[in-house]
């Protein structure tokens, strides 16, 4: 009989323990599925039907991950904003043999702004052990704030945005002016915008995709400094792995439309008014983050098709190590007619 325990987590930690040998990175076998959804979802930029996007992008995607070792289920999936027919909450995904996780699918973050022909649209998936991720299904959006490392005791969500710009600049050595702020460009946001230009600060104002907008405030070396305000709760949790990964700072507090939607909500278990730290949105050592860029954006390049090449842009981030690695592909698009 084997003295080797059963492999139960994503980066198989068990193995690497009693063997020495490096353990496994899921994402770097996650990152052909999101990059057959950004390229499948290429023929639908700019057509105007988001659906056909989503469509597109999600059969790819699925198609893809039934291909990996692993035993996932969707707790973050296409719902009913999306409309999409499959990588629904519950969905098993994967070979069904390996570590148990959790999966969270984006396949198109911005299918809006893709079937616009707009900038950052990407697909994304996020995985982490089984259980680790928040089910914040039941309530669909959730305000936020995402900041780098320096944002770690020195700003919270509970406070007024104007003071957590002056903090985190200090923690910067930046004045305020210099500190810029993306967040959604929605009318529920007009009163946190103009406080935050009441603070000096500048902002980047987001048509949609606040995956991308999170990263970037969580990553150094970007323009971003900052990301605040209500977006998707799925979302949410997505960024969170990121986050992890990157070792940046958020925390999220759900925002329920109504009283309905609070009292599904707690009929879940989730907590109204409670501030969910990172840990919290996903839990353990093991998550992992990829995405590549279906439409140009600030964190990646979007798809392209020259020269019978089909040019993928991705990046892979593990929580384990803080590894971000940036996979540029090159496709042979007659394999992709
Ligand atoms: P979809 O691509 O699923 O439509 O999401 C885009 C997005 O902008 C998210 O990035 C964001 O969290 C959410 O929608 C915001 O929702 P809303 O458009 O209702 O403000």
């Amino acid at each position: 009989m084997s003295d080797r325990a059963p492999v139960t987590s994503p980066s198989d930690p068990v193995d690497d323990a009693r063997t020495g040998r490096p353990d496994r990175n899921l994402a770097l076998e996650l990152v052909r599925a999101t990059e057959a959804a950004a390229i499948r979802a290429v023929p639908y930029i700019g057509k105007g039907d988001k659906i056909a996007v989503d469509g597109a992008a999600v059969d790819a995607m699925r198609a893809f991950l039934s291909t990996v070792s692993f035993d996932g289920v969707v707790v973050i999936g296409e719902g009913e904003k999306d409309d999409a027919p499959m990588l629904f909450n519950g969905e098993h995904v994967g070979n069904g043999q390996g570590p148990a996780c959790d999966v969270a699918v984006d396949p198109v973050d911005g299918t809006s702004m893709a079937a616009a022909g707009r900038q950052n649209a990407l697909s994304v998936i996020a995985v982490a052990d089984r259980g680790a991720m928040l089910d914040a299904s039941s309530v669909f959006y959730m305000d936020k704030l995402v900041t780098g490392p320096e944002g770690r005791g020195v700003v919270d969500i509970r406070k007024p945005v104007g003071e957590n710009i002056r903090a985190l600049a200090a923690a910067l050595d930046k004045r305020p002016e210099e500190i810029v702020v993306a967040i959604l460009d929605r009318p529920r946001h007009e009163e946190l915008v103009r406080q935050i230009r009441e603070a000096g600060a500048g902002t980047r104002l987001l048509l949609d995709g606040d995956v991308a907008g999170g990263i970037n405030a969580a990553r150094g070396g970007t323009r971003i400094d900052m990301c605040v305000g209500i977006g998707g709760s799925p979302e949410g949790v997505t960024t969170a792995c990121a986050v992890k990964a990157l070792g940046g700072f958020m925390q999220g507090v759900l925002a329920p439309k109504d009283d309905a939607e609070r009292e599904r909500g707690l009929a879940a278990g989730l907590t109204m008014d409670h501030v969910y730290e990172v840990d919290d949105l996903v839990a353990g050592e093991h998550s992992f983050f990829v995405a590549t860029g279906v439409t140009d954006g600030g964190l990646l390049d979007g798809v392209r098709h020259i020269d019978g090449i089909i040019r993928t842009e991705s990046i892979v981030l593990r929580s384990a190590s803080g590894t971000v690695r940036r996979i540029v592909a090159e496709h042979q698009a007659s394999k992709w007619l």
